[in-house]
């Protein structure tokens, strides 16, 4: 958890400033403490039903931060083998692990089958056919829920919005029950249950009881005509407080989810990713240079859009802050890092302490979807993440090299 002890910047009791020092800087750092606490929040809301929270490990990826997940009893939602076989570095229960995504490759199928994964999200029945082919090889029975494209917009931003009818995911709202017919059909598909994933920093409760209703309404028409399912999920997309958002907490959506489920044997799934890791994280950075003209004034920091994507793709606001809290002059700035477009920015018209050269800041909030999309762009090394444990500061994953940018190449 971040804090202020005299007008220093702390996560979990230790100096940020100091950590920066010795690992350098553009530095992911993480805290452990916060990310074992959003998940506890989220799994006190619901322990009155039976749920499982499958992390969404895309959100960040890195194996010491799934493995403080696991640890804590989570599942995860995997979207590809590359993710599969983190995960089980990780120390993810197969039996917790769901697959979702559109193009599972036939080979995603078969490792996933032999590890003996919970269930597959299918979202095409063309798909849904590929996996009966490869279990029957195997000899073994896929287990399986359809994932709904329930055509419900969310009101978040369009890049991050997936159960519209316009988004490639999950099989329209239409031609659910058939394609359950024809699941049931296929010999080697064990029918489980039924999700959708609606989109990404939602902040209302609204949408996703929407969604509840719609699902709801699909198990028991689908009971009715002799397919009986299990698991119900609701997929992820719970929202973080970025800038003034106030999205719920999972406590607000027991709350109008509960009565819906009482007295029912099946078990609820949640796929958050943003809501578990997105506030454990910071990314420090140094002011390389400050440059003003008559229109504008900006920071040059050692950070980019290759650490952090965010900002450029989807104009995401991110708190930047200093490692040390002191008085001084507040403009307008845009906070830049040295990748050569002008789409790379971490803050635009942001009025903010003016910084000084050489100073370091934190931008906030960076723990999901940070590292996790960053990349090797002009040829920039990929930064170093930390995490900070109780009275330990860990390295989780070196900071690249030269060698490391050409490694493969010829
Ligand atoms: N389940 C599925 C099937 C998903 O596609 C996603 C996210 C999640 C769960 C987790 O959603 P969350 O709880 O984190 O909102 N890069 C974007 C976010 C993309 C989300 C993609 N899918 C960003 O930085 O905002």
């Amino acid at each position: 958890m971040l804090k202020w002890v005299r007008n220093n910047l702390t996560m979990d009791q230790e100096s940020v400033e100091r950590i920066a020092h010795k690992y350098g800087t553009p530095l992911y750092l993480y805290s452990r403490s916060q990310i074992a606490e959003n998940y506890r929040k989220f799994d006190r809301a619901f322990s009155s039903v039976p749920h499982l929270i499958c992390y969404a490990l895309k959100a960040n990826s890195n194996l010491s931060v799934a493995r403080v997940l696991s640890r804590q009893g989570a599942g995860t939602d995997i979207v590809s083998g590359g993710e599969l076989y983190r995960a089980l570095k990780a120390g993810f229960d197969p039996e917790k692990i769901v697959f979702s995504g559109v193009g599972k490759t036939k080979e995603e199928m078969v490792y996933a089958l032999r590890v003996g994964i919970f269930l597959f999200n299918v979202e095409s029945i063309e798909e849904l056919r590929t996996l009966d082919q490869v279990a029957a090889s195997l000899k073994k029975k896929a287990p399986i829920a359809i994932r709904v494209n329930p055509d419900v917009d969310v009101g978040t931003h369009r890049h991050i919005t997936t159960g519209t009818a316009e988004n490639k995911f999950g099989i329209h709202k239409n031609y659910i029950e058939e394609s359950y017919r024809a699941a049931r059909s296929l010999k080697h598909i064990q029918i489980k249950g039924i999700q959708a994933h609606i989109g990404s920093q939602i902040t209302s409760v609204a949408p996703f009881l929407t969604l509840l209703k719609l699902l709801l309404n699909f198990v028991e028409k689908l009971a009715k005509n002799g397919i009986p399912l299990q698991t119900i999920d609701v997929g992820g997309g719970l929202g973080i407080s970025y800038n003034e958002e106030r999205p719920p907490d999972p406590k607000d959506l027991a709350q109008s989810f509960l009565p819906l489920l009482k007295n029912k044997r099946w078990t609820l799934l949640f796929e958050p990713g943003r809501f578990l890791v997105g506030n454990t994280g910071i990314l420090v950075t140094k002011v390389l240079y400050r440059k003003s003209s008559s229109h504008k004034t900006f920071v040059i920091v050692d950070a980019a859009m290759n650490d952090l994507a965010r900002p450029a793709l989807y104009d995401a606001y991110h708190e930047i802050v200093p490692l040390r809290q002191r008085k001084g002059e507040k403009k307008v700035v845009d906070v830049v890092g040295p990748i050569c477009e002008s789409g790379d920015y971490l803050a635009r018209a942001r009025t903010m302490l003016f910084p000084e050269k050489g100073e370091l800041l934190a931008i906030k909030n960076v723990g999901a979807y940070g590292f996790a999309m960053s990349s090797q762009y002009n040829s920039r090394p990929r930064a170093a993440e930390v995490i900070v444990e109780k009275n330990r500061v860990s390295l989780i994953r070196k900071r690249e090299t030269f060698p490391d940018l050409i490694h493969g190449e010829k």
